[in-house]
């Protein structure tokens, strides 16, 4: 099930940029069509800038504009370069509540060559929302951007 909207959804992801060069535009579309396949709580990018992430292109509720290397789900896995997966946001030490209703979380990493870009970020409001399927789909879907 999971499986087959994710196929599903790779695909239309390839297929919306394709034609358009622009991170952010890509960035804004691909947080969109995750959000509105999976009903997720908040899907968003963090892009790179100096020492910190700063929020990009997102849907869901106002969050936190600046987060520190290595700081946070977000911080933590631009700093280890890898996905990092949140079963329950309050046993992760340094989680940064932007909501209280977050209860799961996954965040996995853009690289441009060897350096991460920016990191894609999804919230769910249930607990163990995100596991390997979810983190194998979700890299090959960054890979597109
Ligand atoms: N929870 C994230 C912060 C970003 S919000 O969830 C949108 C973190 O700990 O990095």
């Amino acid at each position: 099930m999971k499986n087959e909207k994710y196929e599903i959804l790779y695909r239309q992801i390839a297929s919306l940029v394709e034609d358009e060069s622009d991170e952010i535009a890509n960035m804004a579309n691909c947080a969109a069509m995750i959000h509105e396949t999976f009903g997720f709580w908040w899907t968003g990018f963090y892009i790179v800038k100096g020492e910190q992430l700063v929020l990009g292109p997102f849907q869901g509720p106002v969050a936190c504009t600046r987060i520190p290397f290595g700081k946070g789900v977000c911080g933590t896995s631009w700093k280890r370069r890898e996905s990092v997966v949140v079963p329950d946001v309050e046993l992760f030490p340094g989680h940064i509540a932007c909501s209280s209703l977050s209860r799961s979380e996954i965040v996995v990493p853009l690289f441009a060559g060897d350096e991460v870009k920016a990191v894609l970020d999804i919230d769910s409001k249930e607990l163990a929302t995100f596991d390997e399927t979810d983190r194998l789909w979700l890299e090959k879907i960054v890979s597109l951007l």
